[in-house]
């Protein structure tokens, strides 16, 4: 697992159609994140790739995640063959002409990651009624249909207003951007908050070293995102996050407040763990991996007495007047 914040998801458009095995585990080799997997259907775009046969042929090639990208018309009907085929996560446009929600729950009770994805000229409000059904939201910064276009700047903005819209979401959900990434566009995008960028065609430069190409990108988009977004410092991995205490909310709040007073940012995530006398299940502080001794041995008075106070609050909880 890479340092830092930004992720690259490798698109296999452009390697070698003929042989999309060895292009999934070059890119496993190469350090990329997960993989990115374009199905166009020749009518919501004007070109053709492959099915969820393919992607199911290639699960077992590799053990990264399969992002997987449909850009059809009709994804209600193949969101099942696109489930059994292994994907990870599967993003669909927002602008077909079919209803959406089913899909995303039929998506998200599968138990994977839902997203809607944004061509060039779709504002980010086209997504508002949907925004409690997706884990992700995919901007677009070319016209959907081929790889090796370039990067359409004005449409990248949109990555802010993608964030606002999942920002409720424990871990903010996931910013993807797809088209024209390379080691030109990546720091400004990652200057704007992205985590996950789509890299195809300059992964698959004759003479160039994939490995490089990924880690420049990585490298780049986190140097954007310490300077625009946070304080000059290197950003944290969003992804490993570990529980220090699970607590009732009103003392949880308390104990957060403590220790991101001490420098150490905190999230709190409703967990499945203990219900409480009123209805409510405790949450878990959640803190980096790299700062999870440190802030357990600093507070760890606190931690205590936060436990005491929950457990005398438990044994003493009187339900409210209604
Ligand atoms: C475009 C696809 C992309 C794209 C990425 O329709 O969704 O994933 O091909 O390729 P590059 O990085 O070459 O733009
Ligand atoms: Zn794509």
């Amino acid at each position: 697992m890479a340092g830092g914040r930004a992720r690259v998801a490798a698109s296999i458009l452009d390697s070698d159609l003929a042989n999309l095995g060895h292009a999934v585990r070059r890119v496993e080799k190469a350090g990329a994140d997960r993989i990115h997997l374009d199905v166009m259907d020749g009518h919501f775009v004007p070109n053709i790739t492959f099915g969820a046969r393919m992607v199911k042929a290639l699960r077992p090639r590799t053990e990264l995640p399969f992002d997987v990208h449909l850009m059809i018309s009709e994804p209600s009907r193949y969101v099942e063959e696109f489930i059994a085929a292994g994907s990870d996560s599967i993003t669909f446009h927002v602008e077909i002409d079919e209803p959406i929600e089913p899909t995303l729950r039929r998506i998200r009770e599968a138990g994977r990651a839902a997203g809607l994805a944004l061509k060039p000229k779709t504002p980010v409000r086209a997504l508002a009624r949907y925004r409690e059904l997706i884990d992700i939201v995919l901007v677009m910064t070319v016209e959907p249909g081929f790889g090796g276009q370039s990067f359409m700047r004005d449409a990248a903005r949109k990555i802010v207003g993608a964030h606002d819209l999942l920002s409720y979401l424990p871990l903010g959900g996931e910013v993807h951007v797809d088209g024209g990434i390379n080691r030109e566009t990546a720091e400004y995008v990652g200057g704007l908050g992205v985590d996950i960028l789509v890299v195809g065609s300059a992964l698959f430069h004759k003479g160039h070293d994939m490995g490089r190409e990924i880690r420049l990108v990585r490298a780049l988009a986190d140097e954007g995102y310490a300077f625009e977004l946070n304080h000059g410092k290197p950003p944290v991995p969003r992804d490993e996050w570990r529980s220090i205490a699970s607590l009732p909310l009103h003392v949880g709040t308390k104990l957060r407040t403590v220790i991101e007073d001490g420098g150490i940012p905190v999230i709190l995530l409703r967990a499945d763990g203990r219900m409480n006398p009123d209805g409510v299940r405790d949450y878990e502080l959640m803190v980096p991996r790299q700062v999870e001794t440190l802030a357990l041995e600093r507070y760890a008075t606190e931690r205590a007495a936060a436990y005491e106070e929950a457990d005398a609050w438990r044994s003493s909880y009187t339900a409210p007047a209604s």
